[in-house]
């Protein structure tokens, strides 16, 4: 539609040779475009016309060249080999968010919504899929080994979300109970490796049609294995791609964590079809309604398939304490952030987008409660369906829902950055405790010393040890201090805030508050998802310098009977951060010391194989603790390893799934060459993706200077897919302090073939993070940041900024407590004082 008379069209387009272009005025004749004027920094051409186009409708005909790229956007090609040992390409699509226009030339933003009518011209022997069904499907007159297949048209959508893939591929297939068709598409010969996946969507589908109250618009999906791909998975209408770990499963090979991530992956996707798809954000300022919002009901979904996963107190180790930590920055953002360039939006698919926006919405759901949440939520979506909202609509209908004030209370949260961090403390009146409570923003460099004093409207909960499990109190805090009165409750009785680690903040207990709950951990009359919250707490506190570490290690020693896997996870991942942050000291080994005590009780109770009427997180806490001790040095961990690896290896007793990440970690952690060698054939060998991914990323933790390059050169070979590449340099970087050095020279020295490899993307920003985190001095700061300056890599640019601040807070940390903590460890050791 001409709204305006003009000579001229501008639109988006990337990489993209018109060869003609014209416009037919509806029942008029057409006009050719004499110029195409490409602006290629701004990803768009104008197209100019000889005469003046009048306003109304009518017919824009391009016809243009495209490339089939090597950069996993746009329409790319996939390698793959088949079964026979031929190598193959595959084409396939990936537009969000700003790269159809490398496909086609057109209006490439969420709000400018079309239908599709999509044709393939494709070879007759591949299988060709988009977001719609095959209409029809006929020879090509031009060449009788192709065929040309049409697909229904679209309902209205966003370009982002077009897709198309042609390829060899096998499927499966079922009906899901509300009728729609869906297929998994695997590699040739691995049908059967998409049955899980297949299962979990066909139970989700009618799970979120009655979640939200509205039905699945189109009547197909498939979800696809795509083997080269940069994201983990993308939400396609009708059509979802997915890096092959994110969805195929074998049942002898697979490991339970594997299982879990596909679950969450299908779940996230699927919500899409619903929130993102049918309504779309107006504009990547709103991104995180579709990514917080999918990587909250992820959660939920899986929860309702899978209970025994006990998946929301994963959540809570997995994206609450990860947006906990990146939003303590000075670097962090608003979850609402402004966006222009595509380099921005590539920026913004971040921690704070996705799990500072997923635990916001559920500290909202938890405060709203589900019924009214539902309500609303089918509200927003009926409102907006086939059209574009913005956070300020989505808090409109949840008000309507709820008679809640919703967008006063979520406007502190998602328009400015940070979080608060309550200080509590309790005096005793008589049968009353009278609780003060004064917020915070929430540094990681220390105290807040700003001058204005940002302020957030915060649900809080208060329990005791009456009922741990149970609000004694809500309350909606809306000013910097409250003062609150627990009645009846007795001077032995503990107090603790934000019951479930709901509330998207940290809490500072006083002393002799903090000394009575440190029992509750002990007897575990604390509910896991507590103790870990109260743990990582701690930790955080410590690390911003505001209580001391070995407050903190003493409070770890508490965990003895610790017996939840994701509590032990969240654990092990800040015993990780402080191994990583004394290996810049000279008692590197002292921490590995007491990483073995602790873990040590807990791994001899469980030993090395299942025992009978275990389930999934006994799996996953197996693999933990295993590994961490085997990369300790435990001793007895460390021969059983290299027993059981060497019976793998020569096939007398392959090692179950779940055991593999621990055993290679713990016998390359400790090994030479023959051991890299030998791992390095295993991955040669190895069928599956999912094998070649879990040896890729423990590699990097062999430690001699020699096998360290030997790894690094080998995450840039043609063994390792280019999305993993990341992963293998990362997994030197945080394998050991040579490591570390090696990593970052490497990545300084191949700068051009990674940053062009990643085309910028975010997988640029997840390189940089893994290599240089880790450091703790001032001068590396420096270093890395002048580096950045004369290499700019515009996507990444907030993450450079992040990545040098948390080396100055390392530097910091490790000048303020490394003394302390040595001195802790040598106490431990020494023999108990005689009296
Ligand atoms: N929409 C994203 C895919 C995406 C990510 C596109 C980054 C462009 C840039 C998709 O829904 C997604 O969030 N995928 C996640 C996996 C998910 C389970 C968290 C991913 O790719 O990491
Ligand atoms: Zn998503």
């Amino acid at each position: 539609q001409v709204k305006q008379a003009t000579n001229q069209i501008v639109m988006n387009c990337a990489d993209i040779d018109i060869i003609t272009a014209s416009y037919a005025p509806e029942g008029d004749e057409e006009v050719h475009a004499t110029g195409f004027n490409y602006q290629n920094e701004d990803e768009k051409v104008t197209l100019s016309f000889p005469s003046t186009l009048q306003k109304g409708t009518g017919t824009l005909k391009i016809d243009f060249v495209g490339e089939l790229n090597d950069k996993m956007k746009g329409f790319y090609r996939s390698k793959y080999t088949t079964p026979t040992g031929d190598t193959r390409y595959a084409a396939v699509t990936q537009f969000e968010a700003t790269d159809a226009r490398r496909a086609f030339p057109c209006w490439d933003e969420p709000a400018i919504k079309a239908t599709f009518d999509i044709s393939l011209v494709v070879p007759k022997d591949r299988v060709a899929l988009s977001n719609m069904n095959v209409i029809d499907r006929k020879p090509y007159p031009d060449d009788e080994n192709l065929v040309e297949v049409k697909f229904a048209r679209t309902p209205v959508m966003s370009t982002y979300l077009v897709a198309f893939v042609v390829g060899e591929y096998d499927f499966v297939e079922a009906r899901s109970l509300d009728g729609v068709l869906v297929r998994v598409y695997t590699p040739v010969g691995k049908a059967e490796q998409g049955k899980f996946a297949l299962e979990v969507a066909a139970k989700t589908l009618p799970f979120y049609k009655d979640y939200f109250n509205v039905p699945y618009p189109l009547p197909k999906i498939d979800l696809i294995a795509i083997a080269d791909f940069a994201a983990g998975a993308m939400e396609n209408w009708g059509l979802v791609t997915y890096r092959e770990t994110a969805l195929l499963i074998d049942p002898k090979n697979s490991c339970s964590s594997s299982r879990q991530w596909v679950a969450l992956v299908v779940g996230h996707e699927l919500a899409h079809q619903w929130f993102g798809n049918l309504v779309t954000m107006e504009w990547w300022t709103h991104l995180w309604l579709n990514e917080g919002f999918a990587s909250w009901i992820e959660y939920l979904c899986v929860d309702h398939c899978f209970p025994e996963y006990d998946i929301w107190t994963q959540f809570v180790s997995a994206d609450y304490t990860r947006a906990q930590e990146l939003d303590a920055l000075d670097n962090s953002h608003p979850i609402e952030v402004s966006v222009g360039h595509p380099s921005e939006v590539d920026e913004i698919f971040d921690a704070i987008s996705y799990s500072k926006g997923a635990s916001v919405i559920r500290m909202l759901h938890d405060y709203i409660g589900d019924e009214d949440f539902r309500k609303g939520m089918n509200l927003y979506l009926t409102k907006f369906q086939q059209k574009n909202a913005a956070t300020e609509d989505l808090w409109e209908s949840l008000e309507k829902a709820s008679g809640k004030p919703i967008a006063a209370v979520m406007n502190t949260w998602t328009k400015q950055m940070g979080f608060p961090l309550i200080y509590v403390e309790a005096e005793q009146q008589e049968d009353d405790k009278v609780l003060k409570l004064v917020q915070k923003k929430f540094c990681a460099s220390g105290p807040y010393t700003g001058e204005d004093f940002p302020m957030w409207m915060v649900p809080i909960s208060i329990c005791t040890s009456d009922d741990p499990t149970c609000a004694k109190m809500q309350i909606l805090m809306d000013k910097p201090e409250l003062t609150l009165v627990l009645k009846d409750i007795r001077p032995d009785q503990w107090v603790k805030l934000n019951l479930g680690t709901v509330g998207f903040y940290r809490t500072q207990y006083s002393p002799d508050m903090l000394e009575s709950l440190i029992p509750a951990i002990k007897d575990l009359s604390l509910p896991p998802v507590d103790r870990l919250g109260l743990q990582n707490d701690l930790f955080s506190l410590a690390r911003a310098g505001i209580i001391s570490t070995v407050e903190v290690l003493k409070v770890m020693e508490a965990f003895v009977n610790e017996p939840n896997y994701t509590v032990w996870s969240d654990l092990s991942c800040n015993l990780g951060i402080l191994s990583t942050l004394l290996s810049h000291t000279d008692f590197y080994e002292e921490i590995q010391v007491f990483v073995k005590d602790v873990f040590s009780p807990i791994g001899e109770r469980l030993g090395w194989d299942p025992k009978p009427g275990e389930g999934h997180l006994d799996a996953l806490l197996r693999g933990l603790v295993l590994g961490k001790l085997g990369k300790a040095g435990h001793k007895a961990t460390l021969e059983e390893a290299r027993r059981r690896f060497k019976d793998h290896v020569e096939g007398k007793h392959v090692l179950s799934a779940d055991l593999r990440s621990p055993v290679y970690v713990t016998i390359l952690k400790h090994g030479d060459s023959t051991t890299l060698d030998t791992m390095l054939k295993l991955h040669k060998q190895a069928d599956m993706q999912e094998e070649k991914n879990r040896i890729e990323r423990v590699l990097g933790a062999i430690s001699q200077p020699e096998l360290i390059q030997k790894v690094l050169t080998f995450a840039l070979s043609e063994e390792v897919r280019p999305q993993d590449t990341v992963s293998v340099i990362g997994g030197v970087a945080g394998g050991s302090k040579q490591g570390r050095k090696a990593a970052w020279k490497f990545v300084r020295d191949n700068w051009e073939e990674l940053y062009n490899r990643y085309q910028g993307g975010f997988l640029i920003s997840r390189l940089i993070k893994l290599t240089v985190d880790g450091f703790a001095n001032d001068k590396m700061a420096a270093e890395v940041k002048a580096f950045f300056e004369s290499h700019p890599a515009p996507s990444a640019e907030r993450t450079v900024q992040q990545c040098c601040e948390n080396i100055l807070l390392n530097a910091a940390w490790l000048k303020r407590d490394a003394e302390n903590i040595h001195q802790y460890f040598l106490q431990r050791k020494a023999p108990p004082a005689m009296v």
